[in-house]
């Protein structure tokens, strides 16, 4: 029997259960209505509004500008869209960080003002207290560790984290701490798949993996690269499953080309 093609509605009930089946969990990237139900029919476990939109959808160079309002309106189109999955919405840099009364206020709006079913946001021990505060109010919460792209400025770079022991250890820490508080689930991003599948065995709740390995419970991905939406992005764990970006714009250039020699519209496609 499968947990989850048995499910109407995938929650962090589901997902717990599936970690202990062994079942793997799907997880994309959605920041719209259109988009979300395409990914909500294929059958994905868990959308995650991601402060990636700052990317993907409004071009910032990082994760950082991102505002709560704007992650509010990208996660209220996404909830209206998935009939099926769990929404979980990223709280965006500056939003969590000041104290645990902000961070709970900020997560407060995302739950109340659109929909949502959980909130993810980025850190171990030194966003300790604001987790359980928001976890202390009822919001279910996915943790995030690894590269953890709010802190670009602080990495200077976004290559692989926990390659040394230090790091791994501090990231062993902060992973069973998460578990142990409550969180329904870790995102590991850009470390070891070693270290990954070694935490993985070691703790109750689902990981997710982007650039983590295989032995993560979970993966997931940034929609727009794995469609090859984005096409300046590269790095050796995405698997670009389209190229939706040369298709788009090869259907773009034709219809261009239609309504200059005016081919478009036809007879049959005018009143
Ligand atoms: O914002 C995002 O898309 C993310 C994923 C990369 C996990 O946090």
């Amino acid at each position: 029997m499968s947990v989850h093609k048995d499910a109407k509605r995938i929650t962090t009930q589901v997902l717990h259960e599936m970690k202990q089946s062994g079942e793997r969990i799907a997880m994309l990237t959605a920041y719209d209505f259109s988009m979300t139900r395409l990914v909500d029919q294929a059958g994905i476990d868990i959308i995650l509004v991601g402060d990636s939109a700052s990317n993907v959808m409004a071009g910032h160079e990082t994760t950082l500008p991102i505002t709560l309002d704007q992650m509010i309106y990208h996660a209220s189109s996404v909830v209206r869209g998935a009939k099926r999955a769990l929404v979980v919405v990223d709280l965006p840099f500056g939003t969590y960080q000041g104290n645990s009364k902000q961070a709970l206020n900020s997560a407060i709006r995302i739950m109340k003002e659109s929909g949502a079913h959980a909130v993810k946001l980025e850190g171990g021990r030194e966003v300790r207290e604001s987790i359980e505060r928001i976890l202390s109010a009822g919001i279910p919460v996915m943790g995030h560790l690894g590269l953890t792209p709010q802190s670009i400025y602080k990495f200077g770079t976004y290559s692989v984290r926990a390659k040394q022991e230090e790091e791994a250890k501090l990231l062993r820490e902060d992973a069973k701490m998460l578990n142990d508080i409550g969180c329904f689930a870790i995102v590991f991003e850009k470390i070891p798949a070693s270290l990954a599948g070694e935490v993985t065995a070691s703790v109750a709740c689902p990981t997710i993996g982007i650039g983590a390995g295989a032995d993560c419970d979970g993966q997931v991905l940034v929609l727009h690269d794995m469609l090859g939406i984005t096409q300046d992005f590269s790095p050796r764990f995405l698997r670009r499953y389209s190229n939706l970006g040369d298709q788009m714009l090869d259907a773009i250039q034709n219809y261009v080309s239609d309504v200059r020699s005016r081919d478009f519209p036809s007879k049959d496609e005018q009143y």
